[in-house]
């Protein structure tokens, strides 16, 4: 299997144009194996470092120090091989859904052979019918399916998931973890995704990464051992949800930790 990620001593620091302001260490001397095929969870304070950990793995900034192995090979740039989903809806609005999903095949000049996946996707995500539709013509639901469509239709070895549910109501949101796990499951492709809601990260995950308050490293891996489906109302939730808010108030001053749950 494939979708290996070894992430070793990162450090990634912010320079502030203006001189008078502080540099930002988002991240530092930041530690984690991640297995070929394995959900991951990220889950920590606002503003400690997530979206930038997920922006380093796809390529599209560079740690000072430290390193980021893909597979045995360092990353350096974005690639096919990494799907993301950015934090917000990322379509492009002139675009519609179909030439949104296959925007990226077209760039790579692979359209003609995935053709069929398009759809496939189009599909999957549930969104049959309105393969002509604008986003501004969507629900927020619909459009967080587009972009998951968009960041899937590649075959991505690595697929970065950046909050993909937030700011969707609590049944779509529920709907669409359960497609999410589906597709993991059937694609079987390493996934990493940045959540604040705790019992999503225990719903969905092998395993939640807490990352502690900027500057940001590994607070704790806390592996979710729990059996494939899983109930939303498992009594063991309770266990893992206590440890996971405990570590993040253990992390720093309770009044300052921002998530929501
Ligand atoms: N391009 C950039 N230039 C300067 N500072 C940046 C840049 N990108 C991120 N930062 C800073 O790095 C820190 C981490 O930002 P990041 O977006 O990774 O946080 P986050 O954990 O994803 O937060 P949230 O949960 O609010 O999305 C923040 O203090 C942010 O201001
Ligand atoms: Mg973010």
């Amino acid at each position: 299997m494939v979708g290996n990620i070894s992430i070793q001593h990162v450090r990634k620091e912010f320079v502030n144009q203006d001189s008078t302001q502080e540099n930002i260490v988002a991240l530092n001397d930041f530690t984690i194996d991640i297995q070929p095929g394995e959900f991951v969870s990220l889950i920590g304070p606002s503003g400690c470092g997530k979206s930038t950990l997920l922006r380093l793995i796809g390529g599209l900034e560079h740690p000072n120090s430290g390193s980021i192995v893909l597979d045995g090979k360092e990353i350096k740039k974005p690639g096919s091989d990494r799907g993301f989903a950015f934090q917000g809806s990322n379509l492009f609005p002139w675009l519609t859904v179909e030439q949104n999903i296959s925007f990226g095949l077209k760039a790579r000049h692979i359209y003609k052979d995935h053709k069929k996946d398009v759809q496939d996707f189009i599909n999957l995500i549930g969104l049959n019918g309105f393969e002509k539709s604008y986003p501004h013509q969507l629900s927020g639901g619909m459009n967080q399916r587009a972009s998951l469509a968009r960041a899937l239709v590649g075959h991505p070895k690595v697929l970065l998931l950046d909050e993909p549910l937030g700011a969707l109501d609590a049944f779509t949101r529920m709907n669409l973890q359960d497609e999410i796990l589906k597709i993991w499951q059937q694609h079987g492709m390493t996934m990493i995704m940045v959540t604040h809601d705790v019992d999503e990260a225990i719903y969905m995950s092998d395993k939640v990464v807490v990352m502690s308050a900027r500057p940001s490293k590994v607070e704790a891996v806390i592996d979710i051992d729990l059996p494939r489906p899983r109930a939303r109302a498992q009594d063991t939730f309770q266990v893992y949800r206590s440890k996971i808010l405990d570590i993040l108030n253990l992390g720093g001053d309770i009044a300052t930790i921002d998530y929501q749950i």
